[in-house]
């Protein structure tokens, strides 16, 4: 995450000297909208809509897709459970899908897992980790898919030249404390797509009957939601949004010597990943799970089947599919019986017993890095 400082208390304390604090007040631009603005040039995306949240950013773009009851929805059995509670905001169904050894969802496992409920695909770009978007832009279009692409946890971060979040018909950035932009709480829907827009607009905020853009007319006002930012969100995420580009940048050459230096043991392995030439995140995998373990106690190295409710069998509520009333709960309206069990992706659990993170510490001094990654190399040969 970036570093908060001068520049976000600057800005926040001229939006509280003038008084107005709420973002939507009659055709004056205020610092969210000129932060969506930026941000839409920044990523070369169409449309950016700030939201109170990630997971308020996922139930918008699938609202807006028009995902809904019956439908199913792929997600990776690997995640933060806030992506497979998203479809069932809307009425509709996760179908957990096994992720491979790049800890994103798995394209062979998507091919199995389409039935002919399915409507939407969710790749998640984990730890600043892309998914495998040819293959996954290329089946969705085979069986008609949409892809909402949850970028919660990769903000900026590009595959093959395009950031993720912009290449799917919809895309979710979160900017809580842990993100790559932090205002604390926060997220973005981003499309390309007019009508998702629209339609995202007016379900974050209640129905949206301010209509600021000629192509928003044609669409018939329904009910929403309040997921709305405050102008303090927004002027925070204005100030910040500079420092993205150099802090994936820091990450960047992090990773280049990090990768160096771990490579050098035969006794783990770096990780694939799906686009290797521009990578800001890093794993490493072992043969056995012990081995992983062992790692995994040295500071900034963490295995990924301890990491609590990223892990599916930690999804008590999906697991259990229980809702918070009786009557609302998708899983009874769905086309066909969904089950869940612990040992429905098997080849994920494997993965992640044997896979640890390394943090690639951008907030602190190359030399300090270089130090850490010798010592690690060191701990580990
Ligand atoms: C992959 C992923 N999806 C969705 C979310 C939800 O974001 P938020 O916490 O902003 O609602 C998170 C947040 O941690 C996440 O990591």
């Amino acid at each position: 995450m970036p570093r908060v400082g001068v520049s976000e208390l600057v800005t926040l304390s001229r939006v509280i000297a003038g008084g107005q604090l709420l973002r939507y007040r009659g055709g004056e631009q205020g610092f969210t909208s000129q932060f969506e603005e930026k941000l839409t040039k920044q990523l070369g995306v169409k449309h950016a809509l700030t939201v109170n949240s990630g997971t308020s950013a996922l139930i918008s773009a699938l609202a807006a897709a028009g995902i809904g009851p019956g439908d199913e929805v792929l997600v990776p059995a690997y995640t933060w459970v806030a992506t497979a509670i998203a479809p069932l905001a809307v009425g509709a169904v996760p179908v957990l899908v096994d992720v491979n050894e790049s800890l994103t969802i798995d394209p062979e496992d998507i091919k199995r897992k389409i039935t002919p409920y399915t409507k939407a695909i969710m790749p998640v770009h984990m730890l600043n980790l892309v998914c495998d978007m040819d293959a996954i832009t290329a089946i969705a279009k085979q069986h008609r898919l949409k892809v909402i692409e949850d970028a919660c946890q990769a903000v900026g971060v590009t595959y093959k030249g395009r950031r993720v979040g912009t290449i799917g018909e919809a895309g979710a950035f979160s900017f809580n404390q842990f993100k790559n932009l932090n205002s604390g709480e926060g997220g973005a829907v981003l499309t390309n797509d007019d009508r998702i827009f629209t339609r995202a607009r007016m379900f974050h905020d209640a129905g949206s009957y301010t209509r600021e853009y000629a192509f928003e007319s044609n669409e018939a006002v329904f009910c929403g939601m309040n997921l709305r930012v405050s102008e303090l969100t927004g002027a925070v995420l204005h100030a910040q949004l500079p420092k993205l580009d150099p802090l994936l940048k820091r990450l960047r050459k992090r990773h280049t010597m990090m990768t160096k230096q771990l490579s050098k043991t035969k006794k783990l392995r770096i990780s694939p990943h799906n686009d290797p030439d521009n990578a800001v995140g890093l794993t490493v995998i072992f043969d056995r799970p012990d081995d992983a373990k062992n790692f995994a106690g040295h500071h900034g190295v963490e295995r990924l089947i301890d990491t609590g409710r990223h892990v599916y069998t930690n999804w008590q509520p999906i697991m259990t599919q229980r809702t918070f009333h009786d009557k609302m709960n998708p899983w009874k309206w769905a086309n066909r019986e969904i089950t869940y069990s612990n040992d429905m992706c098997s080849k994920t659990l494997d993965i992640l017993s044997r896979t640890c993170r390394v943090a690639l510490g951008a907030q602190y001094p190359m030399p300090v890095m270089q130090m850490r990654a010798r010592m690690l190399a060191k701990a580990i040969s």
